[in-house]
């Protein structure tokens, strides 16, 4: 349970908020690189925090993000033609380069024409592509960080894949999702059955005997790691590992020799967030069979409305719930897909849940520390200048694990390094 003013404070990320001054410390995904395919390709909007953002790649190839709005009476630029290396709008013509410096005002007389111009400037964000992802840094410019280091950007390009989705609600209940791997199984009971990117893991009998987990949740430089402990063989236990780094980052501990998967789960408002979720492998390409299994929505990825990042199930159609496969136990909740599954039911909270009505129990430690963890660093940030945990790329450097140890083991010795990347070596997973 949480006082409603620490829920405010951990939910509301706009402008001037201590939680969006927070996310402001970090390099975070605004778009897929696919969204500006090539030079001079159509601006695309962009809401992340509580800003109305216009994202462009201009003649010369260079990425820029921008107030959505044009300077002279405020028109929004995604009617504007991205032409000649620079975003004019359709009203007056008025130009801006990827700064969001205005560069031509074609209206006004030669003589007063550049020192007009060189006073008006668009609030802008550097915008760069790693992986497939194009990330921004929303901060102050003067304490701009390292660009971010996450294994799966880094890896060859065959080896990688990421897709986002639109969540309707509050970031941080998305995230809670993500980090409370006690639903696994009963939410995605018939995912480890079944999903051509989960099932036949030997680790999976494990999860699906075992239903009540036991969580130990370690502090790391950047966030946590989340432990979770099921019955295996005698005198064994099956540790589920996945590591949280501030503010938004989350990895699914593998299965087998699956890729390995995560989220990040970015705002867009105080009521929708972005699901930017990667699935990679740290030796090997993905095969045709598993990047196809990852666009047609199985795994942690989803189908989507035609021609939008909205998934095809959403609360509009009640997630397609299918009420006969449930009775026949093809899934445990009626709703198809893991993503889905998270999704529906997250939703169903409403916006932003009331956290003062909860009742958490022994499985939702990870869930406590996380928020507490945050609340700290918002605190330090607020009152000290605190740079948090995450912002460091060493601190990005993790990775998640499935492992079997002995009983009188704790997982952060039995893992050693299998919690920390290493190029070129395989992931720890059963
Ligand atoms: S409103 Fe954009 S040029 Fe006039
Ligand atoms: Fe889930």
């Amino acid at each position: 349970m949480l006082k409603q003013e620490i829920n405010e404070l951990l939910t509301q990320t706009g402008p001037g908020t201590p939680m969006g001054d927070l996310f402001r410390q970090y390099w975070i995904p605004a778009l897929l690189a696919e969204e500006l395919p090539e030079d001079d390709c159509p601006p695309v909007r962009v809401k992340l925090l509580s800003e109305r953002l216009i994202a462009i790649r201009d003649s010369d190839g260079r990425y820029g993000l921008m107030d959505e709005f044009c300077a002279h009476r405020g028109v929004s630029l995604w009617f504007g033609r991205n032409e000649e290396s620079g975003l004019r709008c359709s009203y007056h013509g008025w130009k801006y380069d990827v700064t969001g410096q205005c560069v031509e005002i074609p209206s006004e007389p030669d003589e007063r024409h550049s020192s007009l111009c060189a006073k008006i400037k668009l609030r802008s964000y550097p915008l760069v592509k790693i992986g497939d992802v194009l990330w921004t840094y929303m901060g102050d410019p003067a304490r701009t960080p390292d660009l971010p280091q996450w294994e799966f950007t880094r890896v060859p390009a065959g080896q990688s894949y990421t897709s986002k989705r639109w969540q309707e609600c509050n970031w941080l209940q998305a995230l809670e999702g993500g980090i409370d791997s006690s639903h696994v199984s009963w939410l995605h009971s018939d995912g480890l059955r079944s999903d051509p990117l989960f099932k036949d893991a030997e680790g999976n009998k494990y999860n699906l005997a075992d239903r009540k987990p036991f969580f130990e949740v370690v502090e790391s430089d950047g966030g946590l790691f989340i432990g979770v402990r099921r019955n295996a063989e005698e005198g064994h236990y099956y540790w589920r590992i996945t590591p949280w780094v501030m503010p938004a980052f989350t990895m699914i501990p593998p299965r087998g020799d699956h890729p390995i998967h995560g989220h990040f789960w970015i705002p867009i408002d105080d009521e929708n967030c972005w699901v930017f979720t990667y699935d990679y492998h740290p030796v090997r390409p993905l095969s045709a069979a598993e990047v196809r299994a990852m666009k047609d929505g199985k795994g942690v990825h989803n189908e989507f409305v035609p021609g939008t990042y909205r998934p095809l199930q959403n609360k509009d159609n009640d997630y397609m719930m299918d009420r006969a496969a449930q009775k026949r136990g093809e899934t445990y909740s009626g709703v198809k897909g893991i993503s889905m599954q998270d999704a529906s039911l997250q939703e169903s909270m409403g916006p932003i849940v009331d956290r003062t009505k909860e009742r958490l129990v022994s499985t939702d430690s990870g869930i406590i520390m996380a928020r507490r963890k945050l609340w700290r660093a918002v605190e330090a940030l607020r009152d000290e200048g605190v740079t948090p945990p995450g912002v460091d790329v060493t601190h990005q450097a993790v990775r998640s694990a499935a492992v079997v140890l002995p009983k009188d083991q704790s997982f952060i010795e039995g893992c050693g390094d299998a919690l920390r990347v290493r190029p070129g070596e395989k992931h720890a997973s059963v």
